[in-house]
């Protein structure tokens, strides 16, 4: 079982693997493959529900999606993403909705976009036992602040900003940071600065583990960033088999007698 504390003293030698997932089938493959942390990222925003940010992703969503790959997962640490607004608003709020998805959803963690905000809430949950994972750099439910996806911490200043929220976070007990869409000599620096581990995504091959959506990773979607890489082509593979489907009905080859003549127990109707 991969837990926060092994997380954080692992050799800086032994990267951090960790995907998203948003179901049950898709987080049993991952978990069985040995992947050390499944995010149930709000990304599923766009990888799955078909809204073209985050920011429309409610909590019941995370909620439900969250408990469906816990049910699926052995060994994985499971984290939820706290969608827009369920955090940072109000804290007893914050605390609560953070609250459910281990207690009801069974995570072992939650994940914030974080920033000055965000400190005294990781402090808070961390207190009351609710791992923080922090996520600095491009923070996609701040696009229509930001005005698109741009990689972040580009010049002198905001870098810095970017390493003091870093440290901020580490001093307030967040277990680890993800860092999204910078540049890979300010990660590097960050990660160097920190002791908990740094979990880039279009952030250089310097942090100590990488993260990537599954969704760009199988090829399912049309598009996908250009720091992600795809390892299968499964819109391919689906397509391909929805259409020889769609054939064999059409021309009478599906059914055919071995699915036709199927005895069925009378107790056990299906
Ligand atoms: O929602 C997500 O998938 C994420 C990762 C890209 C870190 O936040
Ligand atoms: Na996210």
């Amino acid at each position: 079982m991969v837990t926060t504390r092994e997380l954080r003293e692992r050799p800086a030698d032994e990267p951090i693997t960790m995907l998203t997932a948003y179901d049950a089938p898709t987080a049993e493959i991952v978990d069985e493959a040995g992947i050390d942390v499944i995010l149930v990222g709000d990304s599923m925003g766009n990888a799955v529900l078909g809204h073209d940010s985050t920011l429309p992703v409610t909590l019941e969503e995370m909620h439900s999606r969250t408990a469906a790959v816990a049910r699926a997962t052995d060994d994985a640490l499971v984290v939820a993403d706290m969608p827009f607004l369920s955090f940072g608003v109000d804290e007893a709020d914050s605390i609560e909705n953070a609250g459910r998805m281990l207690k009801e959803a069974d995570a072992d963690a939650v994940k914030l976009e974080s920033g000055p905000h965000t400190v005294e809430l990781t402090r808070r949950l961390t207190q009351l036992g609710i791992p923080v994972m922090a996520h600095l750099g491009l923070t996609p439910q701040h696009v229509n602040e930001l005005g698109g996806y741009q990689r972040q911490g580009t010049d002198p200043d905001a870098a810095e900003r970017l390493l003091e929220l870093a440290r901020d976070h580490e001093e307030a007990g967040a277990f680890s940071l993800v860092l999204e869409h910078v540049p890979a000599n300010l990660a590097a620096q960050v990660t160097d600065a920190l002791d908990i581990p740094t979990i880039g995504i279009g952030a250089g091959p310097d942090t100590d583990g990488q993260v990537l959506v599954i969704t760009d990773v199988l090829g399912l979607d049309e598009w996908s960033p250009p720091f992600s890489k795809q390892y299968a082509d499964l819109r391919g593979v689906v397509t391909d088999a929805v259409t020889a489907y769609k054939e064999e009905v059409e021309n009478g080859d599906f059914p055919a007698d071995e699915h036709s003549h199927v005895e069925s127990d009378v107790d056990d109707v299906y």
